[in-house]
């Protein structure tokens, strides 16, 4: 509207830079409203993928993709665009979806003007920088307000490369905050649960904790967290001497040389599965270690034996339609004694005699299982079980109960919207993606199956109970997860707008963190990482330093710039090749520890 009145009035003619910046900087906006509102919720909202792209992630749209494939947007040229291709034909937003119904020629129009003005990149927030003299200044600051038996136990998590990022929104960083709080709680033993607090003077872009609070104040444990962090720095010898000297008083105000600040997406990613997420658990090696622990103190075998209708020790359910596992699946829950729940899976490998749940539904074989004949015989386990603070741990097993430390084997069971990065389900992370609630519901097969008779059949009776008391125990178990959720992310999620929302109405947040963190890095996400101002900065240091096309940075500053793989930027040999970066522009040395 206003573009065309500014023509009738012939100021077209003459149109300033300046103005022709409003009119880019206005149509990114509309594409960004149109792309938020139309396509999100497939394509990167949900934590559900629908192909690769990321329609909020100006850099994933605008990147080569590598091999022969184009970008999905090709700056100046619609017709090149898939994007564009998918929206002009109808086929996007995807027939049938509310989107596609509320979507209008004029807002196809809208995606194809951003798209031939060269698909300008959007800015969704003013930014107020908050670069490493700011981090270090606030940190200092704050470990001055605290008790020095304190401050050697505290932890620092930066955002400030995601806060720096005009381009992502609010809503996109409390998901980062939420995400933090949530990973921690969910690795922690202690029943009250901790909120990673802001630090003055970062604008909620560096949080901190107390190490002691979770349990994790042990100093091996958190020396091999940073010794896998690709992103740590030490300033004490960089050129710029304000830095440094601020960087010696936050050691000293500290009282020890360790890695203090970690990058928090990093932390969120990576701790979230093994091996950190076996070390901050302190997870045992095998299954029969776990349920001796003191805070779980499990007797499965007396649950299976003495189990009655009014007693329900053990509950179980069989079935053959699962939604991660090709065959059937038995599910088993009983109850903590500390309070919670315990949750196993027996899962089956494909083709199994003794994997027919309904032939034989009484495994599986132990000393004193008084139906051997009825066992059947698995081939590993997934658990879910209460931490005391009402959040919960996963674990994988072997048909011995022997801890996997890699990845549950694709033929037992799968994850198609591939968090992990890969299909397999990795523990912790993969789980909390799809476990939003805690638990998932499912419906029994065995107990209504007349394929034994007698003493078994009565068995049967006892440890399967009808479906409605199972959902019952899962709404039960439900609840007091998003109980726990809520009063973990709750904090960070419910603002302004969103204060009445239930927790369970936001995407899962951990889940959404690991989607922007593995995607590619285009120049505007490197160059933040190095704490430059954005993409022409980039370009000037990468053109004036040889060292930089050396390690490959080149394609970030080609006029139709590439990608770097988050793979390939953290990769540690002796260090990452983003400490080599930073060390050679000056900005940082490679931490000792
Ligand atoms: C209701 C869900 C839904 C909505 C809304 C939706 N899409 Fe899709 N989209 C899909 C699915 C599912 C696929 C994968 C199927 C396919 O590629 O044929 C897909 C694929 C795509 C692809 C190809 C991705 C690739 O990796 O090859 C593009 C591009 C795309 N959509 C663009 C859009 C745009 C732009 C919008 C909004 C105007 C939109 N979509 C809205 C579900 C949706
Ligand atoms: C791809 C999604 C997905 C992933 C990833 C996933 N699960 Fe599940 N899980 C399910 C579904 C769906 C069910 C419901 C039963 C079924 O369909 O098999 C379920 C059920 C369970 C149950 C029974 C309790 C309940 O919630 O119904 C346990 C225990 C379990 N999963 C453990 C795990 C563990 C441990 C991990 C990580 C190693 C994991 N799951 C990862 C989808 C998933």
């Amino acid at each position: 509207m206003r573009l065309r009145l500014c023509w009738q009035l012939g100021l077209g003619l003459a149109l300033s830079a300046a103005t022709v910046h409003a009119q880019e900087e206005e149509l990114a906006r509309q594409a960004y409203g149109l792309l938020k509102e139309a396509c999100h919720s497939c394509h990167g909202g949900s934590g559900q993928q629908s192909g690769k792209i990321l329609v909020l992630n100006h850099g994933n749209l605008v990147a080569a993709r590598g091999g022969s494939e184009l970008p999905f947007v090709m700056p100046g040229k619609p017709d090149d665009s898939l994007l564009w291709q998918y929206v002009e034909s109808g086929y996007m937003p995807q027939s049938g979806s509310a989107q596609a119904k509320s979507f209008r020629p004029e807002h196809k129009n809208v995606l194809r003007k951003w798209i031939a003005a060269g698909a300008p990149a959007w800015k969704v927030r003013e930014v107020e920088p908050v670069d490493d003299r700011t981090i270090l200044k606030s940190i200092e600051a704050h470990l001055g307000t605290v008790n020095p038996n304190t401050a050697p136990h505290l932890r620092y998590f930066s955002f400030a490369h995601l806060h720096n990022n005009d381009q992502i929104g609010e809503d996109e960083l409390r998901l980062h905050r939420a995400a933090l709080a949530k990973a921690i709680n969910s690795m922690s033993w202690e029943r009250a649960t901790v909120l990673p607090q802001p630090v003055p003077g970062t604008h909620e872009s560096v949080f901190f904790i107390d190490l002691r609070k979770l349990g994790w104040d042990k100093p091996a444990l958190w020396r091999k967290v940073t010794e896998l962090h690709p992103y740590g720095l030490a300033f004490d010898e960089v050129r710029d001497e304000t830095i440094a000297e601020l960087a010696k008083s936050v050691k000293r105000l500290a009282g020890h040389g360790q890695q203090l600040v970690l990058r928090g997406d990093w932390f969120i990613v990576t701790a979230t599965r093994p091996p950190l997420y076996h070390d901050l658990l302190g997870m045992p090696k095998t299954l029969s270690e776990l349920e001796k622990d003191s805070h779980i103190h499990l007797d499965w075998k007396r649950n299976f034996v003495q189990t009655t209708p009014d007693r329900q020790l053990l509950a179980r359910a069989g079935f053959a339609q699962s939604g991660v596992s090709k065959q059937n699946r038995l599910l088993e829950r009983h109850e903590l004694p500390s309070g919670g729940y315990w949750w196993i899976s027996y899962d089956f490998k494909p083709r199994k005699a003794r994997g027919d749940l309904i032939r034989f539904p009484l495994g599986p074989k132990f000393d004193g299982n008084p139906h051997p004949k009825f066992a059947f015989d698995h081939d590993g386990g997934e658990l879910i079980f209460s931490l005391p603070n009402g959040l919960q741990a996963y674990l994988l097993v072997d048909a011995k109960g022997n801890r996997l430390d890699d990845f549950a084997p694709a033929d037992v069971v799968f994850d198609r919207s591939a968090v992990s990065g890969l299909p397999a389900i990795i523990n912790g992370l993969s789980c909390m993606n799809c476990h939003r609630e805690g638990m998932i519901g499912f419906e029994d097969d065995v107990r209504t199956s007349d394929a034994l008779g007698g003493e078994a059949l009565r068995k049967i009776r006892d440890l399967y109970p009808p479906r409605d008391v199972m959902r019952k125990l899962v709404d039960q178990d439900r609840a007091r997860f998003v109980a726990a959720l809520d009063a973990v992310c709750g904090p960070f999620l419910k603002n302004g707008e969103d204060a009445k929302r239930s927790i369970v109405s936001f995407p899962e947040p951990v889940g959404r963190v690991a989607e922007r963190y593995q995607t590619d890095l285009g120049p505007h996400e490197v160059a933040l990482e190095l704490s430059l101002s954005g993409r022409e900065e980039l370009k000037i240091v990468i053109r004036n330093k040889t060292e930089l096309l050396k390690y490959g940075l080149g394609p970030l500053a080609a006029p139709a710039p590439g990608t770097i793989k988050r793979d390939k930027w953290e990769a540690i040999e002796s260090f990452s090749l983003f400490q080599r970066v930073r060390q050679s522009l000056g900005r940082g040395e490679v931490p000792v520890n």
